[in-house]
């Protein structure tokens, strides 16, 4: 196990009745309140409503940003922080899933940084003043509800990059599993496919003695793949939902990376391909991370047989089959669930094919080998970006 420090400043409200802390909040945070929200989910399904007579029976004036899209963009971010001084914001409120989050926070910075944010997002510059941030979580995916990181796209130069500070952990996150009922199947399920990618970033590491780690993560992955496939025929379920969303936020919320260095290859060669191709992030994961698992498992296999046998159910390597053997069998079983929840499972899925993918290769590598797990060159990302077509 590494040396670690844990810190995780965010306070959380999980539970169908926790909408009713936000006026506490905003009396704490500020009267000023730029409420940041998406394509419109949250104006259909009541939760904009909801959400805006808490604040104003708390006396908050409230401002609006709207339309913030999926893959959030770096001109969406300037638009917020401009508002936030022209209004003397007090403190950003976001209101929706991971692309919602992260481009509050990125607002909530650019309100206090003088120039072109995008020099942040690309780490030229550094945060060194941010707005006080709030979330009300729609949808259950990214962790960034209780995490320090953003990743904000720049379709022009087809570039998207996760940047972060302390000073943007939210202040409060708000969980009501309600909220999250209203989102279709195909995105709940890249929600869960997200997570998961999440806990397998953290799980494949080489740290020694890391128990506690593997079990959280192990019993993370366990809850998801019993819930999810309920979860898919029964969308409107409380239950399955809240399990879903209390999975997302303890997947990326520095739990699971206390003393262990994780890979995040992964989140590289998918974050690579939705900065040119502009496809949901948890469909991109879907496809690359089975191939990975291939070229890491054919070297490191033990790991893989561990979440065969304590996540899946599978025989233990002992009872006849060869670690490597039982490595594929934990991987087959990863597809399977995968395929079973109608998770894409080709970049061509998406109608992309080999014409960009030494791009995109040349974009994960820039700064040389990525992964820890697993480190891979420019010609080892290309080679996974070909299995995947
Ligand atoms: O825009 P609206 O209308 O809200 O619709 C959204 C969007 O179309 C919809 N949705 C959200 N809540 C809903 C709902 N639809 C119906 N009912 C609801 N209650 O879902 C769609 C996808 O939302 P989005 O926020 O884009 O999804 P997600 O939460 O997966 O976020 C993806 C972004 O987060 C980044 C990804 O790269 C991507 O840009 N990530 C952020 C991370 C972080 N900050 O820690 C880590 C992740 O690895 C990831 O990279
Ligand atoms: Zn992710």
């Amino acid at each position: 196990m590494q040396s670690f420090v844990y810190a995780n400043p965010t306070k959380l409200y999980y539970g169908e009745d926790q909408l009713s802390k936000l006026g506490e909040e905003c009396r704490r945070l500020g009267s000023r309140v730029l409420l940041v929200y998406g394509g419109g989910s949250i104006l259909r399904n009541g939760v904009h409503d909801a959400v805006t007579k808490e604040l104003r029976t708390a006396g908050a004036e409230v401002f609006e940003l709207s339309g913030v899209e999926p893959n959030p963009r770096i001109a969406t971010v300037h638009r917020g922080a401009e508002l936030c001084r022209t209004h003397r914001i007090d403190w950003v409120l976001a209101v929706g899933g991971g692309s919602v989050i992260d481009c509050a926070k990125a607002i909530a910075a650019a309100a206090k940084y003088d120039g072109d944010f995008w020099d942040v997002v690309t780490k030229k510059a550094a945060v060194k003043e941010a707005l006080p941030l709030g979330t009300v979580l729609t949808h259950a995916a990214t962790g960034s509800e209780m995490n320090s990181g953003s990743v904000i796209s720049n379709l022009e130069v087809q570039e998207k990059h996760g940047w972060g500070s302390p000073l943007v952990y939210p202040a409060f996150s708000i969980l009501v599993p309600s909220f999250t009922a209203s989102v279709p199947l195909d995105q709940t399920v890249y929600g869960i496919v997200d997570m998961m990618s999440h806990v397998f970033e953290q799980y494949f590491h080489h740290d020694p003695n890391t128990p506690v780690q593997d079990g959280f993560c192990e019993s993370i992955l366990r809850a998801i793949v019993e819930t999810a496939p309920k979860l898919a025929k029964d969308l409107g379920n409380l239950e399955y939902r809240g399990t879903i969303m209390y999975c997302g936020t303890m997947a990326l919320n520095n739990l699971l990376s206390m003393g262990v260095r994780g890979d995040w290859a992964n989140h590289d060669m998918e974050h690579a391909v939705s900065a040119v191709y502009d496809i949901p992030h948890g469909g991109g994961l879907a496809i690359l991370f089975p191939h990975w698992m291939d070229v890491a498992s054919a070297k490191h296999p033990e790991k893989f047989a561990q979440l065969g046998v304590n996540v899946f159910g599978l025989e233990s390597s002992e009872s006849g089959r060869t670690v490597q053997e039982a490595a594929q069998a934990a991987i087959a079983e990863v597809r399977r669930f995968w395929s079973s929840l109608g998770a894409p499972t080709h970049l061509s899925d998406y109608g992309i094919d080999d014409s960009k993918l030494e791009l995109m290769a040349d974009k994960v590598t820039a700064n040389g080998p990525r992964g820890r797990f697993l480190s891979l060159s420019k010609e080892d990302v290309l080679d996974i970006y070909k299995r995947a077509l």
